[in-house]
């Protein structure tokens, strides 16, 4: 599977293209001129636009799409019930994560160098998404699914917030050692992470480290189990 990354406008949204055998599918096509320009010159054809959820700031792009090629606009509802595109020989495979918003998903593809995962607002680079449902045991269990992947897995998500991000770990979590070297790998040209890193440095997915257990304390919240660790955590999200 191949993939390349789109960006659009000041609050670093993030939109993909994927594609293999020559189809592709729009993931948060939000920057639809682009995405058409970059998939007429490679020779793609575009079969699917989807979303990982349906925000505004996602499906703006979808319109321009679908009205310059054929596509069809899979919606978060039918993902969720047909769970894989095929491009090609390949396949483009999607599970809900309910957290962020109601109908938040994740895609998935495997490859050779242990796939990747398009994970929207459920999980950045660094943090992890709003709560807008405000059900946070289902966002917990969502991350638990998504965390189950390998190390190795990449994550590509839907904005870059790297720089807010990297500064709230400078105040959670300062004497992290991994942290220097994650700033430093910080490139606008592709934002990407893989699971792994995020396990070593994002205080949100960190249930279990006791490095962050001084900082949990002071919050004044129940610290028993990993759900109760976590939604201490979201707090100062
Ligand atoms: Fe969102």
């Amino acid at each position: 599977m191949n993939i390349r990354q789109f960006r659009y406008g000041t609050d670093g949204n993030l939109g993909y293209l994927l594609w293999a055998g020559g189809e592709a599918a729009a993931i948060d096509g939000v920057a639809p001129d682009e995405i058409l320009e970059f998939a007429a010159a490679e020779g793609l054809e575009l079969k699917y636009v989807t979303n990982t959820h349906e925000h505004w700031d996602h499906i703006h792009g979808n319109d321009a799409l679908l009205k310059a090629s054929d596509a069809v606009n899979i919606t978060t509802d039918m993902m969720c019930r047909i769970k894989i595109l095929k491009l090609g020989d390949e396949q483009l495979e999607a599970f809900p994560t309910p957290g962020h918003s109601e109908d938040s998903i994740v895609f998935y593809f495997k490859d050779d160098e242990g796939g990747a995962m398009l994970t929207g607002d459920t999980l950045f680079n660094g943090t992890v998404g709003n709560c807008y449902t405000k059900d946070y045991e289902l966002y917990f269990e969502s991350l638990q699914k998504v965390l189950r992947f390998p190390p190795e897995t990449m994550i590509y998500a839907g904005h870059d917030i790297f720089s807010y991000t990297t500064g709230v770990m400078d105040k959670i979590d300062p004497d992290n050692p991994h942290l220097s070297d994650y700033k430093d790998s910080y490139s606008a040209d592709l934002l990407v992470t893989t699971l792994g890193q995020e396990l070593k440095v994002n205080p949100f997915i960190r249930f279990d480290d006791t490095a962050l257990d001084d900082y949990r304390a002071g919050l004044g919240m129940p610290l028993n189990t990993p759900y109760e660790r976590w939604r201490a955590m979201m707090s100062v999200h």
